[in-house]
């Protein structure tokens, strides 16, 4: 679901080539591409809404290429065919395994809870951040599939052409059950546009790793933490979808250990220069998760949850997955981490407000505002993280 990923200020010159593959779309798998299939904008909406609609809002939203959005990428393909597994050979066969034998194969199923769900029910500014929430995690769902479904195809490697053929499968019924739901609401997102209009973004497979490690398993503590609390309190469930994200988010999990024992398998990938890269990529990916949170007040307040509780309880939980590989990890529980999240979250506000500015005036106020907040992420980044040596036995279970 939600992917949380670094914001494109840092470190872009180097990261972000806006290359992209050509032929994405028949990489993935028939589940996805049978939608993309349908004519552009096809997805769900009445015949009349189509005549007077080029493409629905939900699809321009997906396609929105923004700081805070969801994002596609691109890597070094050739670079991913030479990646080696030798060093954990066992623990990966066994991870393999695990994925053959497809434990949610049959979860995403819907059932009669989605027809009774009304849109009407809920409150105005619940139903427009309850939409922004699908969009957003539609995107992220199916932004890993996309990436995930181009390295299979293009890799010989077996080892990798295997382990992302399993991961795009998971992803391709992520994001095609989310979409299903917006289908319901009659603003499906149109992902065969999607794959061709999203911009793609380069990153190196070292950053790859870093990035979609913590996306899968933020994601993990970020559905979880949502099952939980409607565990605790059924009567607030505004969706049925919630019921399905305590299966759902093992399969991230289980993405997440399959980048772990990559990892592991090249420790050069958390040593020296590359422990502050890291570090750094663990930050982006909290930031941006916190400034994106609490732009949705109304879904909190449904949830029963302030953004910084839900926040919180995620970065704790995602911290703590985190030192089974990163020998450095935030400390997110001193006071001042979550202040400097703060200050980020007000500057980002002002930088929305001086981008409404027009003239002279407005570009003065933007550049001085970037550079507030460039100098608040490098005080966060130079806190004194958490420091400890990363188990023997990299694997962990989904125990929260
Ligand atoms: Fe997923
Ligand atoms: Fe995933």
């Amino acid at each position: 679901m939600p992917r949380h990923r670094p914001p494109r200020r840092l470190g872009r010159a180097q990261l972000d080539h806006g290359r992209r593959p050509l032929r994405a779309h028949r990489a993935l798998p028939l589940r996805l591409r049978s939608e993309g299939a349908r004519p552009v904008n096809a997805v769900s909406q009445t015949a009349a809404s189509r005549a007077a609609q080029p493409l629905n809002q939900t699809t321009q939203e997906a396609v929105k290429d923004t700081v805070l959005a969801p994002r596609f990428y691109t890597t070094d393909f050739a670079a991913m065919d030479r990646i080696d597994v030798e060093p954990v050979r066992a623990q990966w066969d066994a991870l393999m395994d695990e994925f053959r034998r497809d434990p949610n194969k049959g979860h995403f199923t819907r059932n009669e809870a989605f027809d009774s769900f009304r849109m009407a029910d809920l409150p105005p500014d619940l139903q427009a951040e309850l939409l922004d929430f699908l969009v957003s995690s539609v995107t992220a769902e199916f932004s890993g599939c996309v990436l995930y479904a181009e390295i299979r195809k293009r890799v010989t490697n077996p080892d990798m052409k295997a382990l992302f053929g399993y991961m795009s499968r998971d992803e391709a019924r992520h994001a095609g059950f989310i979409n299903d739901t917006l289908k319901d609401l009659g603003v499906g997102v149109d992902l065969g546009f999607l794959t061709r209009a999203k911009k793609y973004h380069y990153f190196t497979p070292k950053f790859i790793f870093y990035a979609t490690y913590l996306s899968e398993k933020i994601g993990y503590a970020r559905y979880i933490t949502i099952f939980r609390q409607f565990e605790k309190h059924p009567e607030l469930r505004f969706h049925p979808i919630f019921l399905w994200f305590d299966k759902w988010c093992n399969d991230e999990f289980r993405h997440g250990e399959a980048f772990a024992l990559l990892v592991r398998a090249n420790p050069h990938l958390v040593a020296g220069r590359n422990k502050y890269w890291a570090r750094f990529f663990q930050l982006a990916v909290f930031a941006t998760m916190y400034v994106r949170d609490h732009a949705r007040p109304a879904f909190h307040r449904a949830l029963g949850m302030t953004p910084v509780e839900y926040d919180m309880k995620v970065f704790r939980i995602t911290e703590e997955i985190c030192r089974q590989i990163f020998p450095d990890t935030l400390d997110v529980d001193h006071p001042g981490f979550l202040a400097g999240l703060e200050r980020l979250r007000l500057i980002s506000g002002r930088m929305a407000e001086a981008k409404a500015t027009p003239g002279l005036l407005g570009k003065a106020r933007r550049a001085g505002l970037a550079v507030s907040a460039a100098a608040t992420f490098a005080r966060l980044y130079l806190r004194t993280p958490r420091r400890g040596t990363p188990p023997a036995d990299v694997r962990l279970s989904p125990a929260w």
